[in-house]
């Protein structure tokens, strides 16, 4: 991987090859899963932009300063075979907010894989739905979650790798950090950070063993932790959670299967005659013996929020219960969304109560509602958040698409809901805390609305505590942004 200096060197290269190149337009196969996620509103852009004097609807705020940052898929170049969704090379919209008066800007992620295609002029990489032995393939191409840690403004991917610094306000990538050399293994998207002690968590995993690892830094750039978490096989992972006392992951059966007969692509499969397992580990010590709890069948993609509750660990996310088309136990479901031709995304609010003196679980749906990319305020994250903020999935389509958002009471089970204009599709909102609050929902949802029939986006911002009167101003951009990934809401005073 590249050191810093590398990734100096990196973003020369591409800097004075990018003129000549970036106008080629960009050509797919329609045949492979991925085409409905290179076309129409998901079409990768190929123009950085800077842009102010934005046309505003409403009024933005003055009590919200700092910089909405969301990353997402876009490949540069005409993908290579067996591409997925999530192959795409990392591209962030941000917008900085400041007075009243926004700035947007889209930068590639600037990864040593981008720098080799460009070199090329071509990918030079195969997607992560090719058979083995296809091509070069793993490319770390950031382009999953962005999360603000000792110092740094860190885009992560989720497969995992080292992060890629970027600056801020302006997004330039400034190249990897590897935690000053305590890094060792990847750090894998939808690392948490607690409020309280700076330190982050994170997992890394992979298809060899160990095949899950949980670490934790310290403020100070520097790894405190790194630990096996055993699993009896490799796992696909994606999120963890954390509670003041534990780091929770996950033994969810999803594995890749290489031998189903028929199909078309190198898939995931969800073996639902398996258990599901959650782990707990202690956060002081985490080589103290992990406590396990089975709960029923499941997959998860993204958490909402843990904590700690008397002797309950609580945690409440998106689970699905059967997170692919094909299941190990030989039924096919075609009739939700479905992400490459594979995934399907027909997730519900969820809440586990782990006792972990006793090992019982009690779990339950919340809600019958279809809902991904759940957020909550982040100065919450583990510590007993009360609203969860869920975009409402529309199983109308064959893409992933939310048309609205929802708020969750999860203490009186209340919720409101914000639909987007027809036509119209988001997708995560993070929450972007008003100056002086002191309430956990005191603050603004931000985040990408865009028209799937015009192509244009805005940016919204919408007062947490009145979801349902829709947003206090919509700002056009001047650049369409593709339906994305994670964001992160950064307040001014941390750059
Ligand atoms: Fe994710």
């Amino acid at each position: 991987m590249p050191s810093f200096g590398m990734g100096r060197k990196l973003f020369d290269c591409i800097s004075s090859r990018w003129m000549k190149l970036r106008r080629r337009p960009l050509a797919y196969d329609e045949a492979q899963p991925a085409a409905p996620y290179l076309q129409g509103v998901y079409a990768p852009v190929s123009e950085e932009v800077t842009a102010a004097d934005l046309q505003i609807s409403g009024e933005i705020p003055r009590d919200l300063n700092g910089m909405f940052v969301q990353n997402g898929a876009n490949p540069r170049f005409s993908p290579g075979p067996g591409h997925s969704w999530f192959d795409g090379d990392g591209m962030v919209h941000g917008v900085e907010i400041s007075d009243g008066k926004p700035v947007f800007r889209s930068r590639f992620v600037k990864t040593q894989g981008l720098a080799e295609d460009i070199a090329a002029g071509e990918a030079t990489y195969v997607g992560s739905l090719s058979m083995p032995g296809a091509g070069k393939r793993h490319k770390n191409v950031a382009n999953t979650d962005l999360v603000f840690h000792s110092g740094k403004f860190l885009a992560l991917w989720w497969e995992g790798g080292q992060p890629h610094e970027l600056s801020l306000p302006e997004l330039e990538t400034k190249g990897t950090f590897d935690y000053n050399s305590t890094l060792e293994g990847g750090l894998t998207s939808h690392a948490k950070i607690d409020p309280k002690t700076g330190e982050l968590f994170f997992i890394s995993w992979g298809a060899k063993p160990p095949f899950l690892n949980v670490g934790v830094a310290a403020d100070n750039g520097r790894l405190t932790r790194f630990t096996e978490v055993p699993l009896p096989g490799p796992r696909v992972q994606h999120d963890m959670a954390i509670s003041d006392r534990f780091i929770c992951v996950f033994d969810f059966p999803m594995m890749m299967d290489f031998k189903r007969p028929n199909q078309k692509s190198l898939g995931f499969v969800l073996d639902d005659t398996m258990p599901a397992r959650i782990a707990l580990v202690d956060r002081k010590d985490t080589s103290a013996p992990i406590k396990w709890f089975n709960v029923s069948p499941c997959f998860m993609w993204h958490l909402s929020s843990a904590w700690d509750e008397g002797d309950e660990f609580v945690l409440v996310g998106a689970r699905i219960d059967g997170a692919t088309r094909y299941t190990k136990s030989g039924e096919i479901r075609d009739d939700l969304p479905l992400v490459d031709g594979e995934h399907r995304f027909d997730s519900h609010p969820y809440m586990w109560r782990l006792n972990v003196k006793t090992g019982q679980v009690s779990e339950r749906q919340l809600d019958d509602a279809f809902v991904e990319f759940p957020r909550v305020n982040d100065n919450y994250i583990c510590s007993g958040a009360r609203y969860s903020y869920m975009p409402r999935i529309d199983t109308s389509q064959q893409t992933l698409q939310a048309n609205g958002i929802y708020k969750y009471d999860l203490d009186s089970g209340r919720r409101v809901d914000l639909s987007f204009p027809d036509h119209h599709i988001g997708y995560e909102q993070s929450f972007a805390p008003r100056s002086g609050a002191t309430e956990e929902d005191d603050g603004y949802l931000v985040g990408y609305v865009t028209d799937k029939n015009s192509l244009e986006s805005e940016f919204w911002i919408t007062p947490a505590k009145t979801l349902e009167d829709g947003p206090v101003a919509r700002i056009k951009l001047p650049q369409r942004v593709p339906p994305k990934f994670h964001g992160r809401w950064l307040d001014a005073s941390l750059f």
